[in-house]
């Protein structure tokens, strides 16, 4: 059994930036901590970790291949580039849902009238490679600020995800700046697993803790060792 050793993970980080202009455009207030915990974790027990990131200002995680990406077109590219030869497939990333019909090349000049903006909607990532996830495993997160564990059981079937982690994002500790976290994992069989509040670094620990012992028991019996 070895566990994580060796897997091939990729890991999405950060928020996506979608530009009106040059020098414009809309994000959120993600700071990449939880997925560069989650990196540096599954890097500890030996995965081959492909962290791919929105702009952050965090420190990077040594001995994990980076890949930088702004916009959720962007992140799509990359992460559907290198999915098929992946074991596993992580979505920390707070990857904006909307993004500017017609971005303007040159900087938008203010006039007096009010302004309007078209968007349209971005790729979801994880749903478009969950689709075709053959025995990889496919982990989503939900940051909810309430009805989590209803919100995130939909996600889980609509998405075709393995497990979902569920944080509050109502709670001053566990909101997107925050340093400490507290989640829930659900799994397809609406198995429910909770974790208490924890740094984000001890929360990553738990989360690659219970998808180490997920995958031992999903891939590496004798029959899937020989199979796959
Ligand atoms: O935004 P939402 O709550 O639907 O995000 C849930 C999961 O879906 C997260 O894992 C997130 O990284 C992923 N996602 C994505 N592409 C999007 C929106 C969300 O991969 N366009």
């Amino acid at each position: 059994m070895d566990g994580l050793h060796g897997k091939k993970v990729m890991v999405t980080a950060g928020p996506t930036r979608e530009h009106i202009d040059p020098v414009r455009f809309l994000t959120n207030a993600s700071t990449g901590k939880m997925g560069f915990a989650i990196a540096a974790s599954l890097r500890n027990r030996g995965s081959e970790v492909v962290l791919v990131t929105g702009p952050v200002s965090i420190p990077e995680p040594d001995g994990v291949e980076i890949i930088k990406i702004v916009s959720a077109e962007e992140m799509y590219q990359v992460c559907s580039s290198r999915f098929l030869q992946m074991d596993m497939f992580i979505g920390t990333a707070a990857v904006a849902d909307y993004t500017p019909k017609n971005p303007a090349a040159l900087k938008i000049k203010k006039k007096p009238e009010n302004f309007n903006l078209e968007f349209v909607r971005t790729k979801d990532i994880i749903r478009e490679l969950a689709q075709i996830k053959g025995s990889r495993i496919v982990v989503g997160f939900a940051a909810e600020t309430h009805d989590h564990h209803r919100f995130a059981l939909e996600k889980l079937r609509y998405k075709n995800l393995d497990l979902i982690v569920v944080n509050d994002v109502f709670g001053k500790a566990t909101g997107f700046a925050a340093d400490t976290n507290q989640v829930t994992i659900i799994d397809k069989s609406e198995g429910v697993t909770e974790f208490p509040l924890l740094s984000k670094e001890e929360t990553a620990e738990k989360i690659v803790s219970y998808l180490e012992e997920y995958i031992i028991c999903r891939w590496d019996t004798p029959a899937n060792i020989l199979g796959r």
